[in-house]
């Protein structure tokens, strides 16, 4: 037998940080606010149109673009939300969350050999997914502590070889929410290069100040646009991996394409309760949102109460904190220490640069008030980890 491990194409990538720090947090019973997902589940009646169905159907396998039920309530959610049109039938597949919406995108459009822009720090699923569709990474720096995207950031990164740029507002890990100007930059920079977008919408109901803008929603954007988003943050249900792409029909059967060799479908009774999701009325979203207004002021202000300075974010469920200012320049070991010594896991941004330089640590409020808190207390001696 010869010996066989983890392929080449792979291996820079390694096991993914949130994975690791989980399971470091496990291991010396931490507080995560690592990985971001709620220690809350999502409405009931979402629960329960769930539940009904697996005890009484639909439970065989769905068309590989999702149930009918689905897609449509996924277009009514654009008309809804940002007045946009879109065609249930020909511009609407479900995916196995928004990981999955970005490996068929990666997968159903690249050729062998394309480049594909990826803003710093990026979520980790899109270097790997590029890869392993054989296109080829090219990175645009932003700056730190501020992440505006303007015409210089972008051009620094694009070839003549690059066909795609992924953008993600509101941004995980930054917290930034893309300003109008810098969608116009955005908009301006892929009809010039003749681009594919693929834009990561996944925290489109967590913005605290103004609303979300969708790349749907621009007319330079609509035709040449792969949206995605999934019912994980929104509906604080992140295990049930139900997520989608809406696109121009063209762009739809490339997602199709490969989707339907990735995974086929997704679970049925999971879209039968994303349908009721999507549905609910306005007053669960504003209170979705002002909750976690709440949470966010409440580990902001408990940051800042032990001598910390959080960005405060304009959207997602994550705040930054820096490290240079306080004299840390390995981000990586000292989240370790805060396991380790504090009990309160976080992530290193580092994992998101690609040459992995020390950054900013990312911290997730999507948890209950009083686990914040507790978190906080614990931190108070995060003086004892600073040089
Ligand atoms: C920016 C971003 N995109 C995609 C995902 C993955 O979404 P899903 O759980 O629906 O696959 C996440 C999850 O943290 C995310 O932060």
């Amino acid at each position: 037998m010869p010996e066989r491990g983890l392929g080449t194409r792979l291996r820079p990538y390694g096991s993914s940080i949130f994975s690791e720090m989980s399971a470091l947090s496990a291991r010396h019973d931490a507080i995560n606010l690592g990985q971001g997902f709620p220690d809350f589940d999502g409405p009931e009646e979402v629960r329960a149109a769930a539940s009904a169905a697996v005890l009484d159907g639909p439970n065989q396998y769905a068309p590989l673009a999702g149930i009918s039920s689905l897609r449509g309530a996924i277009a009514a959610w654009y008309q809804r939300w940002y007045g946009v049109a879109v065609d249930a039938d020909l511009e609407v597949t479900v995916t196995n969350g928004c990981t999955g919406a970005i490996g068929d995108a990666m997968l159903g459009v690249l050729e062998p050999g394309d480049e594909v822009l990826l803003i710093e720090p990026w979520y980790d699923s899109y270097p790997a997914s590029v890869v392993m569709a054989g296109g080829v990474c090219r990175y645009a720096k932003p700056a730190s502590p501020g992440y505006r995207i303007d015409r210089e950031v972008l051009e620094a990164g694009v070839t003549a070889k690059t066909r795609m740029l992924v953008v993600n507002s509101p941004h995980n890990p930054t917290g930034r929410v893309y300003s109008e100007a810098e969608w116009d930059v955005i908009e301006a920079f892929c009809v010039e290069h003749d681009l594919v977008l693929f834009s990561d919408e996944v925290y489109e109901t967590l913005v605290f100040d103004g609303a979300h803008r969708s790349a749907l929603s621009r007319p330079g954007l609509r035709p040449r646009t792969i949206v995605a988003s999934s019912v994980g943050k929104t509906f604080s249900l992140t295990g049930w991996k139900i997520g989608w792409t809406v696109a121009p029909p063209r762009l739809t059967e490339a997602v199709r394409g490969a989707h339907q060799f990735t995974s086929f479908c997704v679970a049925t009774p999971l879209q039968v309760g994303t349908t009721a999701a999507l549905e609910l009325p306005d007053s669960y979203f504003e209170g979705f949102l002002s909750g976690y207004r709440s949470r966010r002021d409440q580990l902001v202000d408990g940051l800042r109460s032990i001598g910390l300075e959080p960005i405060v974010p304009e959207g997602t469920y994550f705040t930054l904190v820096d490290l240079a200012s306080l004299g840390v320049d390995d981000d990586r070991a000292f989240c370790e220490r805060l396991v380790r010594e504090l009990g309160v896991a976080a992530i290193p941004t580092s994992a998101f640069h690609e040459d992995h330089r020390s950054g900013p640590i990312r911290f997730a409020f999507c948890k209950q008030p009083e686990v914040l808190d507790q978190a906080i207390e614990r931190l108070s001696r995060v003086g004892e980890l600073l040089p």
